[in-house]
């Protein structure tokens, strides 16, 4: 109700957007839930009183919650937003026509399956918005572009031997590109640059790696299996294109603009 008021002070002749909370979006490798959108009871006080305030909330958006594991969740919140247009015209509120769907897509193989989900969603849902005009549907993604696109290495600076243990230290951290990145360690992708450091033996060892600033929180994997690294190896992470260095900081004096980005073009026939 603030938040409409606050509208109503700053922005009056906005179009609006409610969100509204995604129902069971746990599955979802960060769920936003918790922190944003409408609960389903509501979305009827909240329109009746942008409506009063003579507001114009022209659709509803949601969304799903960062890596969405799972494509149900797009029917489940498409669902809920339908009720929220249905709701809408309970109120005799002019005619919602915007329908954003949100982020939380990944480049994988779930994308097609997500694509169909919300495609048949729409249609079953939202028959009765037959043209354009009736019903746009918009989306955020973010990752989805970003992720993949980019690789990110890291130069070995220390190294430390304790019986089969190895630990690294490397030259970016959790203050850095990884302050995101490293609270998902399962989906870290992590290999040695081969090129430089040709590791013929590859007998591995159970290794930590470490940031470079002062703080015991910056470990960017514990645990994780390696070939014998020595210094001024390099470790590649891979699909480090989103959440990285927007991300980071400054602290202990290693600047997040500071780390160079090269950009290659290949090309497609070759
Ligand atoms: C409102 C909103 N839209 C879109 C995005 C992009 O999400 P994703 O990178 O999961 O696609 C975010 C990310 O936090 C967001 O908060």
């Amino acid at each position: 109700m603030d938040e409409v008021d606050k509208i109503k002070s700053c922005h009056p002749k906005c179009s609006l957007l409610l969100r509204i909370a995604v129902p069971n979006d746990k599955s979802s490798w960060r769920s936003f839930g918790a922190k944003f959108g409408a609960l389903p009871e509501e979305v009827a006080p909240l329109l009746r009183h942008a409506h009063k305030l003579g507001l114009r909330v022209v659709g509803i958006s949601f969304h799903v919650g960062s890596k969405a594991s799972e494509s149900q969740v797009y029917r489940r919140a498409i669902a809920a937003a339908r009720a929220a247009f249905d709701v809408a015209d309970e109120l005799k509120m002019p005619k919602m026509h915007v329908l954003d769907i949100g982020g939380g897509f990944k480049a994988n193989q779930l994308f097609d399956e997500i694509a169909e989900t919300i495609n048949v969603a729409i249609k079953d849902y939202f028959s009765d918005h037959q043209s354009d005009s009736d019903l746009t549907v918009m989306a955020e993604p973010g990752r989805f572009f970003a992720e993949t696109a980019f690789t990110m290495v890291a130069n070995v600076m220390g190294k430390r031997v304790r019986g089969e243990k190895r630990e690294y230290w490397i030259s970016d951290g959790i203050y850095g590109s990884f302050n995101l990145p490293a609270y998902d360690k399962s989906s870290m992708q992590i290999s040695p640059l081969q090129i430089l450091s040709p590791h013929q033996n590859q007998v591995t060892y159970s290794s930590t790696v470490f940031g470079p600033t002062c703080d015991s929180l910056d470990t960017v994997v514990a645990d994780c299996k390696l070939p014998e690294l020595k210094r001024n190896d390099y470790l590649v992470f891979h699909n480090m294109g989103a959440y990285t260095t927007s991300a980071g900081t400054n602290f202990n004096g290693f600047c997040i603009s500071a780390i160079p980005t090269y950009l290659a073009f290949t090309n497609a026939n070759n």
